[in-house]
């Protein structure tokens, strides 16, 4: 019997938008919903023991959507921090934000920063958003910056390795745990929507047709269980 033990999980929470639907409700409603259900799993993952939980919030594709839903998901940060900064301070969570920062509007930036500095010494759970992440970009910006080292006689190229591009990567600070075990992606969908390409190389694969704000801590208790179970042999045999 396998064992495999969950250390990283990565959620790509979608769905928000037809749970709305479904309810007869505007698309900001299933946001609203998704994002008090952070909460739920947050705390269930830390039960559960995971390290750190990587949630994709807003991809670098999502800025094409109506600017009026644009805006409420820029919004969101600044909900979800004023509303569970306390319980996520109690729990001892430590929060990272990864991407493209730069790019949010000041508000958002300041409360994201913010966030990351009042949790900074926490030592539980790290609890990772990918927002406004985009992993072609992540991969270029990694590119970038090592060539930029290279011309400037930091570095030679020999001295690039798969260890350096993943220190490179957004995930970077992560160090062990940069990759994850498991990836979820709620709502029926199966892709990865330029999501984690480099870390999801020997990654689990978990796929519920449930709609994010629907997924409960049963539904991931249960992923998790048969994620335990699995072979992972990462290229090699069967023990
Ligand atoms: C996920 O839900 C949240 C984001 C991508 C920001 P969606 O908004 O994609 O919901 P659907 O896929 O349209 O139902
Ligand atoms: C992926 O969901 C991004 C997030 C969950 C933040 P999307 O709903 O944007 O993905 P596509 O467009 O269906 O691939
Ligand atoms: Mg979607």
């Amino acid at each position: 019997m396998e064992n495999n033990s969950l250390k990283h999980l990565a959620i790509i929470m979608d769905g928000n938008g037809r749970y709305a639907k479904n309810m007869g409700k505007p698309r900001f409603v299933g946001h609203q919903l998704g994002m008090e259900n952070v909460e739920n799993i947050t705390l269930a993952c830390d039960e559960l023991g995971i390290k750190v939980l990587t949630l994709y919030a807003f991809s670098t594709e999502n800025w094409a959507r109506p600017k009026e839903e644009v805006a409420f998901l820029m919004n969101l940060p600044v909900k979800f921090f004023n509303k569970f900064m306390p319980t996520l301070m109690k729990n001892n969570v430590r929060v990272k934000i990864m991407g493209f920062l730069d790019q949010l509007p000041e508000k958002t930036y300041q409360v994201v920063q913010d966030a990351m500095e009042q949790t900074r010494n926490n030592t539980g759970l790290v609890l990772n958003f990918a927002f406004n992440y985009g992993s072609r970009k992540e991969i270029v910006a990694a590119t970038q910056a090592i060539a930029q080292k290279v011309a400037d006689h930091e570095l030679q190229v020999s001295d690039i390795d798969e260890e350096l591009l993943s220190r490179n990567m957004l995930t970077g600070d992560l160090g062990d745990l940069s990759d994850p075990d498991l990836l979820i992606r709620t709502s029926g969908e199966e892709r990865l929507s330029n999501f984690l390409l480099w870390q999801l190389a020997y990654t689990e694969f978990a796929f519920t047709d449930k709609l994010w704000p629907e997924f409960t801590k049963e539904d991931l208790t249960k992923i998790v269980q048969d994620f335990q179970k699995r072979h992972r042999r990462f290229g090699g045999l069967d023990k």
